[in-house]
């Protein structure tokens, strides 16, 4: 199997935070102290994987770039492609068809906050599984507001609807989405829904249909945290902020989990804390390159 490659959804419109997002793209806001897409970006690095596209608004591309660049800094590979008009979910396995050239997929919502303890190892499992895809059911108190998960009696998975008006249970699918090599060609049997977008829940139907998805519930020691509304992006913020002065460790620092990987060195660390060393985020990575012996 080729390697499984990455993609961040970060067009959209934005529509819920305006007027903040009538000038930047909203994935560019920041969650306290980084910018709301290193956070998604996190997740991918977290899950292994190095070959990421970032799907982005035509007019916002240039922004993800001079942010972003390349991604030679983490280790990482970068492309970027545009999404025209936010046409749906599903629209970015056939805009990044070309870019995953056969190999399975990991899909991240660049508007999606994940935190928890043993992250890492359901990221992992998830990745590892070659064949049909596996999503995350995580409980909500508005399921309504999302793709529901019903299950049937034994506790599995049988249908998703998107954002039901009576919903069959309170487990949303988050915003991350393991898929294997034939999502862009099943993203191409889609028919546009009532408001004219490829939705994610119609592909992850097609898989559920044929028995080929995984739904796995992440507990209630997970936060999947939403950023797509005024107060959701102050929560999240807060949220980060809050975790990171008790515990001295950062969320969602794409340059500790490049050092992790084993994909930058301990000088490419310093160099990436001394561009932001007046403050708490540079110095955090000045520390860590510190506490690794040369
Ligand atoms: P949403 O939160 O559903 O939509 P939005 O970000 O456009 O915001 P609003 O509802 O306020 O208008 O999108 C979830 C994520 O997916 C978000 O990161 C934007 C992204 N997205 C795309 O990149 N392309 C799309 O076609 C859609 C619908 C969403």
């Amino acid at each position: 199997m080729t390697e499984r490659k990455g993609i961040i959804l970060a067009g959209g419109t934005g529509s819920r935070l305006h007027p903040i997002t009538m000038g930047v793209s909203k994935q560019l806001l920041p969650v306290y102290d980084k910018p709301m897409i290193y956070y998604p970006l996190s997740v991918l690095m977290l899950a292994g994987i190095k070959e990421i596209a970032v799907i982005t608004n035509p007019e916002y591309m240039q922004q993800f770039q001079r942010l972003l660049g390349d991604g030679s800094n983490w280790g990482l590979s970068l492309t970027y492609i545009e999404q025209p008009s936010p046409d749906g979910l599903a629209q970015a396995y056939l805009l990044a068809e070309d870019f995953l050239n056969g190999s399975a997929s990991a899909m991240v919502l660049g508007d999606n906050v994940f935190y928890g303890h043993g992250f890492k190892s359901l990221l992992r499992e998830a990745s590892s599984q070659a064949v049909g895809g596996t999503v995350f059911g995580y409980r909500v108190s508005d399921p309504e507001r999302y793709g529901v998960v019903s299950y049937d009696e034994t506790g599995k998975a049988r249908h998703i609807e998107e954002k039901p008006e009576n919903p069959k249970s309170n487990y949303a699918v988050t915003g991350l989405y393991f898929l294997d090599n034939k999502a862009s060609e099943r993203a191409r049997y889609i028919e546009p829904s009532a408001r004219g977008e490829l939705e994610i829940t119609s592909l992850l139907s097609a898989y559920l249909e044929e028995d080929q998805l995984n739904v796995q519930r992440m507990g209630r020691g997970y936060a999947w945290l939403d950023t797509g509304t005024f107060g959701s992006l102050l929560d999240a913020g807060n949220f980060v902020r809050t975790l990171q002065a008790r515990q001295g460790l950062q969320v969602g620092c794409p340059e500790e989990i490049a050092f992790e990987n084993g994909w930058i060195t301990r000088d490419d660390l310093l160099a990436a804390g001394k561009n932001a060393e007046k403050n708490d985020y540079g110095k955090y990575l000045i520390r860590l390159a510190e506490m690794v012996a040369r």
